[in-house]
């Protein structure tokens, strides 16, 4: 029985290489690809994910553009990480396929709608398009199964000292979401930040002979460049976003914790910080299940045999 997503994304390098994943792994069953605007403009991220499809051929995803700007603060994006393209490091191919004539909401309607069973939702970019989809739908709630989002952290920051980029973006958007009652899985930095790939693992998946590999090993090169500065005190490039597909797949590599994540929006320095309360100190819900440690190896090890397959 596959797993039935829809991915939200912002690619971006990560982003491409959980959109690898979902396509490469039959359990997983991707049913349609959303954009938001984050690692790069809304442009860019929805012509990286039509390039990042048409590389891997699958052009039969409906894809759809969504939100311009976060909903109250002006949009900030991270060329500084991600490149003028948001996916600089790899020739990759124009889209040969049409976006859907949607929005991003839209799409996520429709494929709600057409769905018999409720549908998991990955989001690995800001969560402009998740808030305004529950405002605009909020009948369809129920046909959510879980959202399972890459942001945030407990006591770390990757942007700001306390906030991590992704909810930095929208964090009004990020409050509205975890406040929704639906069943949340975070991959904060506290686990992406060890969800590193090494120079020698870029290097053997170099050596996999197919143009889908090539690109990624490109990708993973230009990615690690940012991640080399020695204030991170990175061994490797920490690969944020497949970390929601890889527990999708497979749970039992990580170690995780339930407990009441909210996100302070009205901080003068701490504005999208994801309060996470780990000791149980606010009686508030549990409503996240926060990865906290993987299995390293077996991801990188997934990666790879995921690559294999194109
Ligand atoms: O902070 C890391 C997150 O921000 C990842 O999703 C990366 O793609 C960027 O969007
Ligand atoms: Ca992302």
């Amino acid at each position: 029985m596959s797993t039935k997503i829809i991915l939200d994304c912002d690619p971006g390098h990560d982003d491409a290489l959980a959109m690898m994943l979902a396509l490469a792994n039959p359990e997983i069953d991707l049913l349609a690809v959303t954009t938001s605007a984050g690692n790069q403009t809304p442009e860019k991220t929805l012509h990286n994910a039509m390039r990042l499809l048409t590389l891997m051929h699958h052009q039969e995803i409906p894809v759809a553009g969504g939100n311009r700007t976060p909903l109250l603060k002006p949009l900030e994006t991270a060329g500084n990480v991600h490149g003028k393209s948001g996916l600089d490091g790899a020739e990759l191919p124009e889209p040969d396929f049409d976006v859907q004539p949607l929005t991003a909401i839209e799409l996520i309607a429709q494929t709600l709608r057409a769905s018999a069973d409720p549908v998991t939702l990955v989001v690995t970019g800001p969560m402009t398009n998740i808030a305004l989809f529950l405002r605009v739908y909020p009948d369809l709630k129920a046909k959510i199964a879980q959202i399972v989002f890459m942001g945030g952290a407990m006591g770390l920051g990757n942007w700001t000292p306390s906030v991590e980029f992704n909810i930095y973006v929208d964090p009004e958007a990020a409050k509205i979401v975890l406040n929704a009652g639906i069943p949340l899985v975070m991959a904060p930095l506290n686990v992406t930040h060890k969800a590193q790939i090494m120079k020698p693992e870029i290097e053997a998946i170099g050596h996999i002979d197919n143009p889908v590999a090539h690109a990624f090993t490109g990708l993973l090169n230009f990615f690690e460049i940012y991640h080399e500065n020695p204030k991170w005190g990175f061994q490797g490039a920490p690969l944020h976003d497949p970390c929601t597909i890889a527990w999708l797949l497979h749970p039992e590599w990580f170690q995780t914790e339930k407990m009441a994540v909210d996100v302070e929006t009205a901080g003068e320095l701490t504005r999208g910080e994801t309060v996470c309360d780990y000791y149980e100190l606010t009686g508030q819900p549990k409503n996240t299940e926060v990865l906290l440690n993987l299995n390293r190896e077996a991801f990188i090890q997934l990666i790879a045999d995921s690559l294999k397959t194109f």
